[in-house]
């Protein structure tokens, strides 16, 4: 299928399936996938390293002048700080339960969002997060909103850390869905909404093949192209 250089757009719940789909949009049509999430989680790592985060989510101010020196970026084998490939530490539950205080602060929202357009002057990229059709490109030629239940979405979530070793309960995964849910549909700068003119997809009851099917279809129809 020849899709043009647009930029799409895919927001939405926790363990929607977002990346999962991004990825599989991105090598059908030969595009970029970039994680917003994973600068979020990147910045959480850091803090929590450097001692900028405590246990009740207060979060040191110190944090806005250390990240003027914080090399966070993509490289081929996942999220880097500097030549440290932290792709693994930033998917752990420990990160998942502070992440979302962290994107809420506004200087770590422009921060992430910086290194974010940066990619998208070239077009041609699938990028997945809370804000991107709304905040980040408003402009995206096609945005979607995925959703899907929460049962399925906590089920989903605990297997993928199963399956790389982590021990958590699927009551913990919940409580960590739910809790990040929250706080990114109700904080003050670019809160998790779908944009008006998103498509959405609730995947709940859907193949891969399905979810391709389906964007392939949505393509064909807003562009005119076989
Ligand atoms: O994979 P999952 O849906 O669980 O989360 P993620 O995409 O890795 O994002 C982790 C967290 O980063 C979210 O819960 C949000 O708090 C934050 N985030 C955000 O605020 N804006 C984005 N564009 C992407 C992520």
């Amino acid at each position: 299928m020849n899709v043009p250089d647009i930029i799409i757009a895919i927001d939405g719940y926790s363990s929607t399936g977002k990346s999962s789909f991004a990825k599989l949009v991105a090598k059908e049509f030969g595009f970029l996938y970039l994680d917003s999430g994973a600068l979020y989680r990147g910045v959480t790592l850091f803090a929590q390293e450097q001692g900028l985060i405590d246990a009740d989510n207060r979060i040191d101010p110190a944090l806005e002048e250390r990240l003027a020196g914080l090399d966070l970026h993509f490289d081929t084998d996942g999220t880097h700080i500097g030549a440290r490939c932290i792709e693994a530490q930033i998917r752990t539950l420990e990160v998942s339960s502070q992440v979302s205080p962290i994107a809420a602060v506004p200087y770590v929202r422009a921060f992430v969002d910086r290194r974010l357009r940066e990619f998208g002057e070239k077009g041609r990229i699938v990028m997945d997060g809370r804000d991107i059709g709304t905040t980040v490109f408003p402009n995206a030629q096609l945005k979607i909103f995925m959703t899907a239940s929460e049962e399925v979405r906590a089920q989903r979530r605990y297997d993928e850390m199963v399956a790389k070793g982590e021990t958590p309960t699927l009551e913990e995964v919940l409580k960590n869905l739910r809790e990040r849910d929250y706080i990114d549909s109700h904080r003050e700068t670019s809160p998790l909404s779908r944009a008006e003119d998103a498509f959405e997809l609730d995947n709940s009851d859907m193949s891969f093949g399905e979810e391709l099917a389906w964007i392939k279809g949505l393509i064909q129809g807003r562009f005119g192209i076989l």
